[in-house]
């Protein structure tokens, strides 16, 4: 079968999903059965294909990258305004007679929120990973929040508004945060990925600071209890509603309050992507913590509906030592497989599994 991989994007995460991609490609090109087609969106949002896409060295020089491949385009070179006649025979047309499968691994917007899967429903191409309301609602912070709370699922205490009051509304805004979370707090952009516009706040001078600055990166903002002396512990589930595996569980090491863009991805370790980060694996964990972890990972990805792979992101309150679900990452960073390994099963097994899981 053909498989199109989709990567790149528009999103603060392209770099890394370059970087995930090419990983993934490089396993998928020694395995047998698959063609693949690499579909990079530039930052730009322009479309290319064409196997020069397929190398991660090429990378390097992304001009180059652009100069060597095949610009997709639904109507060449015309900026005046036009009527797309039949917009989806145009698009089979460009990419769809090409593929069988499409395979997403853009993270953050565009790619990991919905909108790629909307886009492939309409064109009726089956896809790996999450649908369209479970890609959704899984990268909102605040939907994925009340969805966990409704479903039974711990999560931390959080309040949330719209950017657009902050600024008529703001003592008001800080007031009923006080009354309602204690001090530290974390203020989050409600719908971007890779920490991107995080920021705690001990204080009120830091909240303002922080709501100031995440305001800039989405038009909701959410603001968290901030847990203190927490752990952070990953784990990523593998298949759908129906039929799903665990991975181990990692805990992540930071630098900071919380794990940075720069922790994830920046340094010398950063071109060798997740796999390079610091973690352990598996985590330290007592039997009942790592039950408990599994047991809410499993009821959070079929409440949502999930499919294909997704890293679940915990963490463990110190004091109380109560475990919370922070965030789900449906196309995780290299796409989690160094959890996978962990368990003995390969990288090409999990790709094998994803798309298995797409066909059911
Ligand atoms: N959003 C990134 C890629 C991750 O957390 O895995
Ligand atoms: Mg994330």
């Amino acid at each position: 079968i053909n498989v199109g991989v989709f990567f790149g994007g528009t999103s603060v995460e392209h770099e890394v999903s370059i970087i995930s991609a090419q990983q993934a490609i490089a396993q998928l090109l020694a395995m047998d059965g698959y063609k693949l087609v690499p579909i990079y969106i530039s930052k730009q949002n322009r479309w290319y294909t064409g196997d020069y896409l397929l190398e991660v060295e090429h990378f390097k020089d992304l001009k180059k990258v652009l100069e060597n491949s095949t610009r997709i385009q639904l109507v060449k070179g015309n900026r005046n305004a036009y009527l797309i006649e039949d917009p989806i025979r145009q698009f089979h047309k460009a990419l769809v007679d090409h593929i069988d499968l499409a395979f997403p691994i853009i993270h953050g917007t565009g790619g990991e929120d919905g909108s790629l899967q909307g886009l492939l429903e309409h064109l009726d191409i089956p896809y790996v990973g999450c649908n369209v309301l479970s890609a959704s609602i899984t990268m909102d912070k605040i939907a994925s929040k009340l969805f966990l709370q409704s479903s039974g699922i711990r999560v931390v205490d959080g309040e949330w508004f719209y950017a657009h009051h902050w600024l008529n509304y703001q003592s008001d805004i800080i007031e009923d945060l006080e009354k309602k979370l204690p001090y530290p707090m974390i203020v989050k952009p409600a719908d971007i990925g890779s920490s991107v516009g995080i920021k705690s706040a001990k204080n009120r001078f830091e909240l303002i600071e922080a709501i100031d600055f995440a305001r800039f990166f989405s038009p909701r903002i959410l603001v968290e209890k901030m847990l203190v002396g927490m752990r952070e512990i990953n784990i990523s589930v593998l298949g759908d509603s129906e039929k799903l595996e665990l991975s181990v569980c990692e805990e992540p090491i930071s630098s900071n309050d919380f794990l940075t863009y720069e922790d994830k991805y920046v340094g010398e370790r950063s071109s060798k992507g997740m796999s390079a980060a610091k973690r352990q694996i598996p985590a330290n964990l007592t039997t009942e913590m790592k039950r408990e972890i599994e047991r809410m990972a499993a009821e959070a990805f079929i409440a949502l509906d999930c499919a294909g792979v997704t890293r679940i992101d915990f963490m463990i309150e110190k004091e109380t030592q109560l475990a919370y679900i922070n965030e789900f990452n449906t196309v995780p960073g290299s796409l989690s497989f160094y959890l996978w390994e962990a368990t003995g099963k390969s990288f090409k097994e999990m790709l094998k599994a994803m798309i298995d899981a797409a066909y059911r």
